[in-house]
């Protein structure tokens, strides 16, 4: 059997610990609680075989990573092995001691999260009092350290119209790169699609003003701009393609190919407590199921773009079609096309109340 060449990064989720509660939150809607979370130990030996199966960067994330405190530890290890390190963090945890801890430990690189431009909107949609302070405080200590800064802002109805005062905000805190993403509509975000999901109007409105800022930023700083699905004629080669690129390892030792593969129901899900990283990544049923083109219903099986696009997502198919294996409906060739249609036309004039990834919500767990 030919060897599957390894994945280029690992997303080390090592807690869903976080004291914000975005409604659009890339976490599953049951979150892992803290007693059940991989320990220093187990991540230091994944750090290895990650390293030794030819992965080269490590982005540690949640939750909120800083909520760990062996976080220093685990970049120390991942820098000794000679992997990237990106730290993706809300800033509400960090300060001068522990960026420190961090920078000596040698992280290459921190993306900063900002829910808005507007102090008092990005504290109602991250559900935290305060939190914008701390994030200004913490972009100015990561530019002060001289760590190169990316800003990452999630865009939806309620702060589109704000996309040029988050360029701005981008421009004044020295940031190199900012990320302007729209929401994706799987867990959190599907669960409040209503009061996220932006207009056309709003959409055409932010690439008009994304274009007139790359023009006007040149190369100073560079704007990463992710459409939402849902205006898409086809679907985004999410992950890269399943078990293709990137891997994910969620706060209890499950390693997925994405952040969500947990929704999709009937699956066994490897563990690093239990194999290698390496033998999951080559041979774990979760990570061939739906690897290459083989798995392929028409119409994908037969496009042309099968292997730019590689089917789209398996979690938005599952969330929106109830099977995993169909043709994500983002795809205008879709049988199941019509519910992205129906989504936008049933869009609602006012946004409904968040649901916010809060602990009594019901279907969640939360180990806070
Ligand atoms: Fe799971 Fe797209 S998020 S395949």
């Amino acid at each position: 059997m030919t060897a599957i060449p390894p994945p280029m990064s690992l997303l080390a989720e090592v807690t869903h610990r976080c004291p914000l509660q975005c409604p659009y939150c890339s976490n599953p809607l049951r979150l892992d609680p803290r007693t059940d979370e991989l320990s220093t130990a187990d991540w230091l030996r994944v750090l290895d075989e990650a390293a030794a199966m030819g992965v080269l960067q490590v982005h540690f994330s949640g939750g909120e990573p800083m909520a760990r405190p062996d976080l220093p530890d685990l970049v120390r290890h991942a820098v000794s092995l000679g992997l990237y390190t990106n730290l993706i963090t809300s800033g509400v945890l960090l300060n001068a001691k522990s960026l420190k801890a961090l920078t000596d430990a040698g992280l290459d690189h921190v993306q900063l999260s900002f829910q808005d431009a507007d102090t008092a909107e990005a504290e109602r949609i991250g559900g935290m009092a305060g939190a914008q302070a701390k994030k200004l405080e913490a972009a100015r200590l990561i530019k002060e350290d001289g760590l190169p800064l990316t800003l990452n802002f999630v865009i939806h109805r309620q702060n589109a119209a704000r996309v040029p005062a988050m360029l701005n905000m981008a421009e004044r805190l020295g940031a190199r790169r900012v990320e302007i993403a729209h929401t994706q509509y799987y867990g959190w975000g599907l669960l409040n699609r209503d009061a996220l999901l932006p207009s056309r109007a709003q959409l055409e409105e932010t690439e008009h003003t994304v274009a007139a800022a790359r023009a006007r930023f040149g190369t100073r700083l560079a704007i990463d701009f992710v459409t939402p699905d849902y205006y898409a004629d086809q679907p985004k080669p999410c992950m890269g393609g399943w078990g293709q690129r990137f891997l994910n390892i969620a706060p209890t030792g499950k390693v997925l190919p994405c952040h969500a593969a947990e929704s999709i129901p009937g699956l066994t899900f490897p563990t690093v407590r239990e194999s290698s990283l390496q033998d999951i990544w080559q041979n774990a049923p979760l990570f061939t199921l739906y690897r290459g083109t083989d798995w392929m219903p028409d119409p994908c099986r037969s496009c042309a773009f099968k292997e730019q696009d590689w089917g789209g997502c398996r979690c938005q198919a599952l969330a929106l079609t109830g099977d995993a294996s169909a043709t994500d409906p983002v795809c205008n060739q879709a049988p199941g096309h019509g519910v992205i249609k129906q989504a936008i036309a049933n869009r609602p004039a006012v946004p409904p109340a968040f649901r916010y990834r809060r602990y009594g919500n019901g279907e969640i767990t939360n180990g806070t």
